[in-house]
This record gives structure tokens, C-alpha cells and sequence, in this order.
């Protein structure tokens, strides 16, 4: 190579890489707002805010989330109430728990860890939760009230996602959104509060034709598929912000025999070097869906006692 030429970097072809959001710290400054919060309700209206989470058998996935709810529910200062039922429950009894959990005062949010065993029907247990408990946002009046603009619990990951997109960006007005995934918990939830943003949104998912198309017109980019590495960094506009939902493990036989590794739906590697901005997995996403439980359940405490919410804690 002619070093008279100059480098690559100085003819500007250098690649690009994208600023890496950092959930993880992210979330802690989230913990830290909702933990002051608490710390207020507690010496000026002697109240805790109460979460009690329900996990119905041994889905081994299901009791680690549940058991880092549980820690980061008491490091913020709040009521942790853990319900751990056999894989055999009946339905009539939890529903009865729910019920129980509905009219007691200490409890101002409920999860039921999903996926629930099979017999047991999903849509009736979460639509037996207050409403106004629902700290999942899953309850079909608070989809309602979302979908329409009022106030309501908003799903977890989907604020996190979206408290991460308006740090960055600051308005999303006008900008070109797509969703990939149309799941209840994440991809529909998550449309509906880019469209709040005034957003251009669209909703990709397996059936939809020419997703890289798709995808490459996209502003921001939500991959919320579970399918480890589905969209490589070629799909992605250049200088795009790119947040990756999806956690998954799969084998990593360079550490080691046996070995794994967690990866997101997006290739980072590739993506890295194309996008403008993009979260890591992990470190991005996953810790901010807890710290968003957390901040609806001090959000609930405080509309149940008609007192004032917290500034940043929800939409
Ligand atoms: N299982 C996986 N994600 C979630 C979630 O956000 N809420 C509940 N309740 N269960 C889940």
C-alpha cells in the first residue's frame, strides 16, 4: 500500500461503530429513582410499596427471574411476597391466590411468572388481576387503555425499551420504527407506545415478506423474536438504533465443551459496525425489564393512594 495515500480511516471508510446503550447502568440509575421514591413513601405516608410475584412449577428460566425479582424488590426498600404453588395447582386455587392478593392492602403490584403450566388458561389468570395491580401491563383493560392513549400499566420490557430510545434520542417524532415480533408482551405493547411517539411504526414477524427490506428502512429497530442472531447487521440502516429484545443461549463450543453463550436476535458483531446506536445482550434490555417492574409498582402504590407518581418512572 502507497503510505503517501493515507490510511483508509483517513479517506473516511473507516467503519462506523455504534454507541453501545448501557442497560445495566441504566437500570441501576432507574433502581436508584424508584429506591428514593420508596424511601419518600415510607417516612411521608408511612406506606411500602408491596410486589408479590406468583410462580407456578419448576420452569428452571421462570425461577431465576423470579428469584432476582425478589432481591432487587428488597434492595430498592420494598414488600417482596413470594407464591411459590406445585406444577399441579388447580386453576380454582390460583385464582383464589390472585383474589387473595386483590383486596390485600400491603399489595400494590402482582406478576404471575408466564408461561404458566398448560392447564392452566393464561388469559383468565391475568385478567383476575386488579387492574390497577397489574404491574405487568397485561390485564386486557390496561391493552385497552394503552392502545387508546390513557394511562395505564405499561408492559416492562417495552418501557425499558422505550425509556432507552428517548434517553438516546430525546423526541422519536417522524422516525421510522420496526417491530420484529408481534408478541403480547413485547412487540404489540412495544408498537403501541412508538405510535404514542408519533413514530412511523410497522410490525414484522415470521410471515412477513422481504423483512430485510423491511428492516433496512427502519430508524430504530426492535427485534423482539427469539431467535438467536436472525437479523445480521447487512439488514441494518446505516446509523440506525438498534434494541435487541431477544435473550438467548446457545451453544459455545470455543469456551469450552458443553459450554454457552447468551446472544440477542440481532448478530452484534455485524450489527456493531452499521448501526448508530445499539444495546448489547447482555446488559441491555434484560436489566431494565425488573427496574421497570419495580418503578410500576411504586407507579401503582402511588395511584392507589392518590398520591403524586414519581417524575420518569412510566410513560
Ligand atoms: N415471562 C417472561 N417475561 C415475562 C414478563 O415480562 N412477565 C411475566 N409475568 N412473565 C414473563
Amino acid at each position: 500500500m502507497d503510505e503517501s495515500l493515507g490510511t483508509p480511516d483517513q479517506w473516511g471508510t473507516k467503519t462506523m461503530t455504534a454507541h453501545i446503550i448501557d442497560g445495566k447502568a441504566f437500570a441501576a440509575r432507574v433502581r436508584e429513582k424508584v429506591a428514593g421514591h420508596v424511601a419518600l413513601l415510607k417516612s411521608e405516608a408511612g406506606l411500602t410499596p408491596g410486589l408479590a410475584v406468583v410462580l407456578v412449577g419448576e420452569d428452571p428460566a421462570s425461577q431465576v427471574y423470579v428469584r432476582a425479582k425478589g432481591k432487587l424488590t428488597v434492595d430498592v426498600g420494598m414488600a417482596s411476597f413470594e407464591h411459590r404453588l406445585d406444577a399441579a395447582t388447580s386453576e380454582a386455587d390460583l385464582l383464589s391466590l390472585i383474589q387473595s392478593l386483590n383486596a390485600d392492602p400491603k399489595v400494590h403490584g402482582i406478576l404471575v411468572q408466564l408461561p404458566l403450566p398448560d392447564h392452566l388458561n393464561s388469559d383468565l389468570v391475568i385478567n383476575t388481576i386488579d387492574p390497577a395491580k397489574d404491574v405487568d401491563g397485561f390485564h386486557i383493560s390496561n391493552v385497552g387503555l394503552l392502545g387508546t392513549g390513557q394511562k395505564s400499566m405499561v408492559p416492562c420490557t417495552p418501557l425499558g425499551c422505550l425509556m432507552m430510545l428517548r434517553d438516546h434520542h430525546g423526541s422519536l417524532s417522524g422516525m421510522d420504527a420496526v417491530i420484529v415480533g408481534r408478541s403480547n408482551i413485547v412487540g404489540k405493547p412495544m408498537a403501541q407506545l412508538l405510535l404514542g411517539e408519533s413514530c412511523t411504526v410497522t410490525i414484522a414477524h415470521s410471515r412477513t415478506r422481504n423483512l430485510e427490506e423491511v428492516v433496512r428502512r427502519a430508524d430504530i429497530v426492535v427485534a423482539a423474536v427469539g431467535r438467536p442472531e436472525m437479523v445480521p447487521g447487512g439488514w441494518i440502516k446505516p446509523g440506525a438504533t438498534v434494541i435487541d429484545v431477544g435473550i438467548n443461549r446457545i451453544p459455545a463450543p470455543e469456551k469450552g465443551e458443553g459450554k454457552t453463550r447468551l446472544v440477542g436476535d440481532v448478530e452484534f458483531a455485524s450489527a456493531v459496525e452499521v448501526a448508530g446506536a445499539i444495546t448489547p445482550v447482555p446488559g441491555g434490555v434484560g436489566p431494565m425489564t425488573i427496574a421497570c417492574l419495580l418503578a410500576n409498582t411504586v407507579t401503582a402504590c402511588c395511584r392507589a393512594n392518590g398520591l403524586p407518581e414519581p417524575d420518569g418512572l412510566t410513560v
